[in-house]
């Protein structure tokens, strides 16, 4: 459910005219709804009730220093994946001890200032990762605490550039290896374990595969109980799907009660990380149709968005619902490729949209707020779109669109 609707046929992002917000700040733009961004992070931690719980929000899917802020004035935890995105979440008024460091390659330099500011757990994801916060914990004279990633080789059923969960990707320690990683751990000085941690992959959408992999972390963790290795906290990672078209991903309630019904009577802290389903359908991008070009067999709607902007349907096939501004228009409704100005095939929107267009037309991307602009590049040399909040009847900027100068901003010509 989010606050993008029509009113007399005019698309508002909650109480504001999206025209409007096209006329003031211009196009591409990623537009965001405040109201839909909290409710569903609401979602989540209410689904919890009493039980101890932390929901960390993905800053991956969206970093953008509002919304970081708006989630940490609900009290959120942030997690991330890079020393960037730890100083964005603490510019943002993030607390470091809601905060979690997942990723399979964190460099020295990133865990010396994650053990400098005191986060709250690194979920380690190889073996000689271990070692080195250990080492770097002594220098620094503190104790680090961690939690394990494990790959429990569960298949998430969704695409595979998103599926983490199974022995052939990259992520986590494998689940049978973990005990070994678990006892080495307990023996080491500066190490204190605090946790585990699982995250099987993006957008799904049924919660067999979640509770699957639940079921084998909960029997690493009986075994390490059994040995006198204690955990305080169990992460499940992030990755409940959101609807982009027809999909019916269980709502944030349905998954946690299966989830709380799975640990029966075990009362660890339950941490999640998700990012889309926060927010997902919390934005919009918002385009403008520059040409079209009807020809034999197919018709190219050319805008100014393009894959640069939001890569998702040029990377993954990724299906996003593409609607009209103005719903009412006389045109005549037709069959559009919508396609952006950079010089790929692959550079597309969306394929075979019927709606009734001219050139000027405004149209919106949905679903676009999460790996939308975060994954947005330069590529053909195009500064990255503005992004706005709308709060009610209020709309604020929260990223300049950005200059061509800051294009080559660092660039230097040699003598
Ligand atoms: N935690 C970890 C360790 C992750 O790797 C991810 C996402 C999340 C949490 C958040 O997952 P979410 O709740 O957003 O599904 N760019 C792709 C998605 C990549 C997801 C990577 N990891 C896309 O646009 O579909």
């Amino acid at each position: 459910m989010d606050f993008f609707n029509y009113r007399q046929q005019q698309l508002c992002a909650e109480d504001v005219s999206v025209a409007e917000i096209a006329a003031e700040f211009g196009t591409p733009c990623y537009v965001y709804s405040r109201a839909t961004l909290e409710r569903h992070w609401r979602a989540f931690d209410e689904a919890f009730e009493d039980h101890a719980h932390l929901i960390c929000y993905a800053v991956k899917a969206n970093s953008n220093l509002a919304i970081l802020n708006l989630l940490a004035r609900l009290g959120s935890g942030f997690d991330i994946v890079s020393v960037g995105e730890m100083r964005r979440v603490l510019e943002a008024g993030g607390k470091p001890e809601k905060i979690v460091f997942s990723g399979v390659g964190k460099r020295e330099d990133e865990i010396q200032a994650a053990l400098k500011i005191g986060i709250r757990c690194f979920n380690v994801e190889v073996s000689g990762e271990l070692d080195r916060i250990n080492r770097l914990a002594k220098e620094l004279g503190v104790i680090a605490p961690v939690s394990f990633r494990v790959n429990p080789d569960v298949d998430a059923k969704t695409h595979p550039y998103i599926s983490t969960g199974l022995k052939e990707n990259k992520f986590g320690i494998d689940i049978e290896q973990a005990i070994y990683e678990y006892r080495r751990a307990a023996q080491m000085t500066n190490i204190q374990v605090v946790g585990i941690d699982c995250h099987i992959g993006s957008q799904l959408t049924e919660t067999a595969p979640f509770l699957d992999a639940l079921d084998r972390v909960l029997a690493l963790v009986d075994q390490l109980q059994s040995e006198g290795i204690n955990l305080r906290h169990l992460d499940l990672g992030g990755g409940l799907g959101i609807c982009y078209r027809d999909e019916q991903p269980p709502s944030p309630a349905e998954y946690i009660s299966a989830i709380l019904q799975r640990l029966a009577d075990r009362d660890f802290e339950i941490m999640l990380e998700p990012g889309r389903a926060i927010v997902g359908n919390a934005g919009i991008l918002l385009t403008r149709v520059e040409y079209l070009k009807p020809s034999t067999g197919k018709n190219f709607a050319i805008v100014d968005a393009a894959m640069n902007d939001l890569v998702r349907p040029s990377l993954y096939g990724a299906w996003q619902d593409i609607i009209q501004v103005n719903a009412n228009s006389s045109e005549e409704q037709q069959v559009w490729d919508i396609v952006g100005p950079v010089c790929e095939t692959g550079d597309f929107l969306g394929k075979n949209r019927e709606l009734k267009i001219m050139p000027g037309d405004l149209l919106a991307v949905r679903s676009a707020g999460a790996y939308g602009f975060t994954m947005s590049s330069n590529y053909n040399s195009r500064p990255r779109p503005a992004e706005v909040m709308v709060d009610g009847d209020q709309v604020h900027l929260i990223r300049a669109r950005e200059s061509l100068q800051q294009l080559w901003a660092g660039e230097q010509l040699i003598p």
